[in-house]
Formats: C-alpha cells, structure tokens, sequence
C-alpha cells in the first residue's frame, strides 16, 4: 500500500497494459508475422504433398485440415491483423490525434487475439484433428460430418469477430472525433479514407459470420436444422450468410492495401496522388458494390436464371471503380521523377498482380463459364494473385515505407530490393501455373492430382519453397533495422535520395501524454 509506480512500465507489463496506439499497432504486427508463418508452413506442407503426384507425404485427412486452417490463419490471423496494426499506428498520426479514441477498448482488442488463435491451433492436437472444411466452411460438412474440434472453431471464430468489431468502432471514433482542426474528411489521406471505409464493412459483416457459426453450434449441439434438410432447413443458406460475410470481408482485406499504395506511389513518384476525390468516391462504390455480389461464389448451386445474372452484372460493376483506382495510380506515375526504391517496387507489384487477379476475377464473374472454372486450381491462382500480391505486397510495402518512421532507422536497401526480386518472381513461378491446371480440370483442395498436372504443379510448389524462405530474409531485414539500422538522422541515408526525407524521416514521437491518468 501507498506504493507508487513512476514512469513507464517495462517488460511485460507495458505490453499488457499498454494503451498506447503504437505499442497496440507493433503487438498487431508481430502477431500477424507470427501468424503469417505459421499459415506460411502449412501452405509448405501443401506444396509438399503436392510436388508429386500420389499420396506420399500426409494422410488426405490431413491435407483437407492443412487447407482449412492455411486460409483461416492468413485470413483472420495474419492480413486482417496486420492492417489493424498499421491502423493503430498510423491513423492518430495521420489525422494529428494524439491517440485511438478508446485507448482501453484497443488494449482488449489486441490481447483477446492471441488466446483465438491459440484455440484454433490446438485444434490440431485435439481428437478427430482440426477442422477440415475449408475456410469457408460449408455446411453440412462443417457440422454434420465435422470433427469435434469444430465447437472450438466456433469459439475462436466469435473472439476473433468481436476484436475486429472492436478494432473498427475504435477507428471510426477515431477519424469522426479526433481530426485535428481543419482536418476535413477530403482532406484526410488515403490511407485514413480506406481503412474508414473497410471499418463500416467490418461492424456490417462480423456479425453475419457470428450468426453463420452461431447457428452452426445450434445445429451440432441443440437440435436445430438450420442447415439441414432432413430436418427442414436448407445447407445452400449456409452458402448465402457465409458469403453475405465473406465477399465483404474480401475487400476488408484489400481496401486498406489500396489506401497504402495510395501513400507509397506519390511518394517516389514525387506527385500528389492523381484523382483524390475520385479515388475515395471508388472505394465507397467498391464497398457498397462488395454487398450485392455474394451469389458470384455460388453459381453452381441451381440458382434461378435472373439472379445468375444480376450477380454476374452486379460484379463485373466493380471493375469500373476498380478501374478507375488502376488509372489513377499509373497516371500518379506518369512523368513523375521515379525512383525503385523497395516499397516502391512492391507498390508497382501491387498494381500490376492485383490487375492480373482482377482480370481472372472478371473471367471467374461470368456465370456461364464460371461453370468451367468452379472449385478448380483456377479459382486458387485467382485470389492468390488477389490476397498475396494484393494484401500482403501492400503490407510489405507499407513495413519497408514506414519502418523509418517507426524506428528512427534505415532498413538495408540493397537487402529489402533482394527481398522484392525473390518474392516478385516466387511469387510468380508459385501461382501462375495454377491458372493453366485450374483451366484443365484440376480441382481445388485435392491431395492427389492426375499425371497431366504433375509439371506445373512441381514448379508451383518450387516457386512456393522460394517465397516462403525469401521471407526470412525480410525478417532479417526488420530486425536488423529496429538493433542497428543506419539513424535516419544520418545524412548518408539520404544520398541520392532527394525529395524522400520530407515523407519519411520524421520519427513519430512516443506519446507519454496517452498514458490515461491514474484514478485516484
Ligand atoms: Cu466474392
């Protein structure tokens, strides 16, 4: 008693208790890298089974949890957490707010992440294994054919949901109250915009993946049919709440990915960005649009003839936003002063590999012939190109862009662009191939494949050995940056570099004054 503590916490303590939104933004991000590598290795044992034709390496049982829990993890635990973390260090700053609005709520947030995904881990080791259903999770595979774990899946999908709608109520206080004077909403950077925009379609769409599992749990446990036929419900429901949630939440994870190349072409393109105001009115129409697609995932499962095409149209509709986005970033380029520098090359990636995913995104739209491609590898190359050069390009980039900022230290250059040119064509050699065996036939979570798809699979898994360990090298790079890193104080960082210290040597400052006050 009487005991006082002065000062900032240290160790432990100061990352439980933190309210600070950058100590919350760095807890974000090392969770995702973490996430990201476990996701990462089960892709690798995969690639593994799949190198050869035959089953050689895991039990098929196996295989169905090692793609279930691949897209779970990356998904919920590895791109969406990331973004937040870059939310939570970013938007303050941006916006000139001296913290996120609910500082204790964004502490709640974080920490409930950890024990989600620990509990979807451990589904590995539980009876019956992990879940094996696809991150989609269709009933009634997921309920009435599903392993025991799948209760623990529910749970853990219910935590991850509620940190996300804590984490979107905290950014949309954040940017309607905490504007600094004469911060108007068109004046807000992109980055700000997007992410405002993805946390309306967060709070809209968590809860319809919470009453999708919701009803999942009545089904297995208390006697409802829902999903059932036999007992009078219907399992394509299933498939219309599901992706009511999931088209949305693909765009959750992109939009912010968008606002960040946003920031990152102006920047060594040495240009203000090309059509603001029409690249914010294109995320809003992308973000109302992502409502009335969902049936897009469903066209073989015997809809009518008029809502086949009202999907179909109301999906190719997107393109025209996200057109409009793609020209705005080439003509932000366009006679610019152009360096190469790594987030810059990860930024022109972006732009080129997510046109590409969105070009088989418009061939995959067209009801007639999605009927070729549904559920085959094509579908797999298709948002590869959309969620590992889209999402995790833009969060590669941002890492390499802000790093600066966040350390006061210079990342190795000459490592970061080794780092862009192995991921680039990994990257590549990985999922290019997959359109050309997905066009031939190949199925989608399959462990065994036919003699015909045995070449490019062995390239695909090839080029995914590549990324995966050429993200060590990243790995490396950060560390190195935040223990020694060249002081971006030192003016040999900027040698040739002229116009860049304007956006990126400010190291942002540690707010003591977000510290709440003691309650006496
Ligand atoms: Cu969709």
């Amino acid at each position: 008693m009487g005991e006082h503590h002065h000062g900032p916490a240290k160790g432990l303590t100061r990352w439980l208790y933190t309210t600070n939104h950058k100590d919350i933004g760095t807890l974000y991000l090392w969770f995702s890298f973490a996430m990201f590598i476990l996701g990462g290795s089960f892709a690798m044992i995969i690639r593994a089974e799949l190198f050869q034709p035959g089953l050689q390496l895991v039990h098929p049982e196996f295989f169905n949890q090692m793609t279930t829990m691949h897209g779970l993890v990356m998904v919920f635990g590895a791109i969406m957490p990331a973004f937040v973390g870059l939310a939570n260090w970013m938007i303050p700053m941006m916006i000139g707010a001296p913290d996120m609005a609910l500082p204790r709520m964004n502490n709640l947030s974080f920490w409930i992440l950890p024990f989600a995904f620990a509990m979807l881990a451990s589904t590995l080791f539980m009876q019956g294994g992990a879940p094996n259903f696809g991150w989609t999770f269709y009933a009634p595979l997921s309920t009435t054919y599903a392993p025991p774990s799948v209760t623990f899946f529910i749970f853990a999908i219910h935590i991850m949901g509620a940190s996300s709608i804590m984490g979107s109520i905290n950014i949309i206080a954040t940017v309607v109250n905490l504007r600094a004077p004469g911060m108007t909403y068109m004046k807000m950077p992109l980055f700000v915009w997007t992410w405002f925009i993805t946390a309306f379609l967060l709070v809209a769409v968590m809860p319809v993946l919470a009453g999708a599992v919701t009803m999942m749990l009545m089904d297995i446990h208390f006697g409802t049919s829902f999903f059932s036929a036999a007992g009078g419900g219907d399992p394509v429901l299933f498939q219309h709440v599901f992706w009511f949630f999931g088209h949305p939440e693909v765009y959750i994870l992109i939009l912010p990915g968008f606002g960040v190349v946003s920031q990152i072409i102006p920047t060594f393109a040495r240009k203000p960005l090309f059509g603001y105001a029409s690249m914010v009115y294109a995320t809003a129409s992308i973000a109302f649009l992502s409502f009335i697609v969902w049936a897009h995932h469903m066209y073989t499962v015997g809809l009518p003839v008029a809502g086949e095409l009202f999907f179909m149209y109301a999906t190719l509709l997107i393109a025209v936003p996200t057109g409009v986005k793609v020209f705005n970033w080439i003509t932000t380029m366009f006679k610019g002063s152009m360096t190469f520098e790594t987030p810059m090359l990860f930024s022109i990636a972006f732009v080129f590999l997510f046109t590409v995913g969105g070009l088989s995104g418009v061939m995959l739209a067209m009801a007639p012939v999605d009927f070729q491609y549904q559920d085959t590898y094509f579908v797999v190359a298709h948002f590869h190109y959309t969620m590992v050069a889209g999402a995790i390009f833009s969060l590669t980039a941002a890492t390499y862009y802000w790093l600066p900022k966040w350390t006061g230290r210079m990342y190795s250059e000459t490592m970061g662009k080794t780092h862009f040119w192995l991921s680039f064509f990994a990257f590549n050699l990985t999922f290019f191939p997959q359109h050309f065996v997905g066009l031939a036939g190949m199925p989608r979570r399959i462990p065994d494949y036919a003699l015909q798809f045995a070449d490019f699979n062995m390239v695909s898994s090839i080029g995914a050995f590549f990324y995966g360990s050429s993200q060590i090298l990243f790995l490396f790079n950060v560390i190195r940056t935040i223990r020694s890193g060249r002081p971006i104080t030192d003016p040999k960082v900027w040698e040739g570099a002229q116009g860049l210290e304007w956006t990126v040597a400010t190291p942002a400052p540690y707010h003591t004054f977000t510290t709440p006050p003691e309650v006496k």
